[in-house]
C-alpha cells in the first residue's frame, strides 16, 4: 500500500511521515484562539477574503517570521495559502506548463512528486551530499536542460535531515538569477531547530526575484488547518494572485487565517512552538542514543539538528525493503530512498 498522509494505521509507529504526534496537537490553544476571534464585533473573516491573504494576518505573520528566521520578512512579500503542498501547486499552476523540466533534490519529498506526476512535468534529479544539494552539479545540469523551477527542501530536509550550507544557498540564488529559472524552496521544517541554527530561508540570498519560498503552519500548529503562506518578490505575488482560483475563490482560508492571528497576538502560537521545540529535542536525542546503542557500527547516521527526519544508511547486504517489512511486524515504519 502506498503511504499518503492518511493511510497510516493507530498501531504502527511511522517515522516517515511528515505528520504531528495527535497527542501534541494544540486543540486548547485554538480554542483559545478562536473565542478570542470570534467574540470580536467584526465579520470580516466570514466575507471572501482579499487575494493576497488578509493584511492584518499578514503583518503578525511577517512579525513572527521575523523573530523566528532572525531576518527581517515583509508583510508584502507573504502571500497565504492553504498549506505548503497548495503553494505548491498553485506555482505548478502558474509558472509549468505540461512537459516542463523540474529540477528534484535525490531523495526528494516523496508527495512532491506525486504533484509533478498531476501536472505532467517531466522531473530529473539532482545529487545531494552531507550539505544539501550538490551545487556544482546542478550547473553542470543547466548547460543541458533549463527548469521551469527547481524544487528543494533546504533546512531539515525531508527525507534526509540534511540542511543546505549558506555558501551552496548564495551559489544556487546566483544560478537562478544566471540561468533565468525559479527556485522553490519548500521550508516547512525551518522553525524546528534543535541543535543547529540553519542559515536563514532561502529566499533571504534572492536578489533578483527568483526564489519563491513555501511555509506552513502544519508542523509548527496542527496540518488540519490547512493554512501556510508563499514568501517572495511582488511581482511573483501578482501573478500568484492573478490566477482563476483567486479571482474566483478570493484569498485562501480567511476565517483560519483570522483565528491564527489571534494565537500569534495572544503569544500562543510562539509557547506551542517553544513547547514543541522542547520536546521534539528530547525525542531526537533519545532516538540519537537508541541508534548509536543499537545501530552503531552497521549503519551510519548523523544527527539532523533539527525537523522531523533521520536519514540511516545501512550496510551494503541489508536490502531496506526487506528490513521495512520485518519493521512493521514490530510495529516500526520508515520510508525507503527513493
Ligand atoms: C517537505 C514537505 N513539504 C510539504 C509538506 C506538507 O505541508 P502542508 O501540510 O503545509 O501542505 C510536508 C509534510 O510532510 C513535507 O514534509
Amino acid at each position: 500500500m502506498q503511504i499518503t498522509q492518511l493511510n497510516l494505521s493507530d498501531d504502527i509507529i511511522d517515522l516517515g511521515v511528515g505528520q504531528p504526534d495527535p497527542s501534541l496537537l494544540p486543540l486548547a490553544v485554538l480554542s483559545q484562539a478562536a473565542t478570542h476571534r470570534l467574540t470580536q464585533p467584526d465579520a470580516s473573516l466570514l466575507q471572501y477574503g482579499m487575494e493576497q491573504g488578509n493584511e492584518y494576518f499578514r503583518r503578525s505573520l511577517a512579525q513572527l517570521l521575523s523573530d523566528g528566521y532572525g531576518v527581517s520578512v515583509e508583510p508584502d512579500r507573504l502571500f497565504i495559502t492553504a498549506g505548503a503542498t497548495s503553494g505548491l501547486d498553485l506555482v505548478c499552476t502558474r509558472f509549468t506548463k505540461p512537459g516542463d523540466t523540474v529540477f528534484v533534490e535525490e531523495p526528494t519529498y516523496f508527495l512532491a512528486l506525486r504533484l509533478f506526476a498531476d501536472r505532467r512535468l517531466n522531473v530529473v534529479g539532482l545529487p545531494t551530499d552531507e550539505n544539501g544539494l550538490v551545487v556544482g552539479a546542478l550547473e553542470e545540469k543547466l548547460s543541458e536542460i533549463r527548469p521551469a523551477f527547481l524544487y528543494t527542501v533546504p533546512t531539515f530536509h525531508n527525507p534526509s535531515g540534511v540542511t543546505l550550507t549558506a555558501s551552496r544557498r548564495e551559489h544556487l540564488a546566483r544560478l537562478s538569477e544566471q540561468y533565468g529559472f525559479y527556485v522553490v524552496a519548500d521550508e516547512v521544517y525551518h522553525l524546528l531547530a534543535y541543535t543547529t541554527v540553519p542559515p536563514p530561508p532561502m529566499v533571504s540570498y534572492d536578489a533578483s526575484g527568483t526564489v519563491i519560498s513555501l511555509g506552513s503552519f502544519s508542523k509548527i500548529l496542527a496540518p488540519g488547518l490547512r493554512l501556510g503562506w508563499i514568501q517572495t518578490a511582488p511581482d511573483i505575488i501578482h501573478r500568484l494572485t492573478h490566477s482563476g482560483l483567486l479571482l474566483s475563490g478570493g484569498g485562501m482560508n480567511p476565517f483560519t487565517s483570522a483565528v491564527v492571528q489571534s494565537a500569534i497576538e495572544l503569544g500562543l502560537q510562539q509557547n506551542h512552538l517553544s513547547r514543541l521545540i522542547h520536546i521534539y529535542r528530547q525525542r531526537s536525542a533519545d532516538l540519537e542514543a537508541a541508534l548509536h546503542e543499537n545501530l552503531s557500527g552497521s549503519a551510519t547516521f548523523k544527527n539532523p539538528g533539527g525537523g522531523f527526519f533521520y536519514w540511516l544508511r545501512l550496510p551494503n547486504d541489508i536490502n531496506a525493503t526487506a528490513l521495512r517489512k520485518e519493521a512493521k511486524k514490530k510495529g516500526g515504519q520508515f520510508s525507503t530512498g527513493h
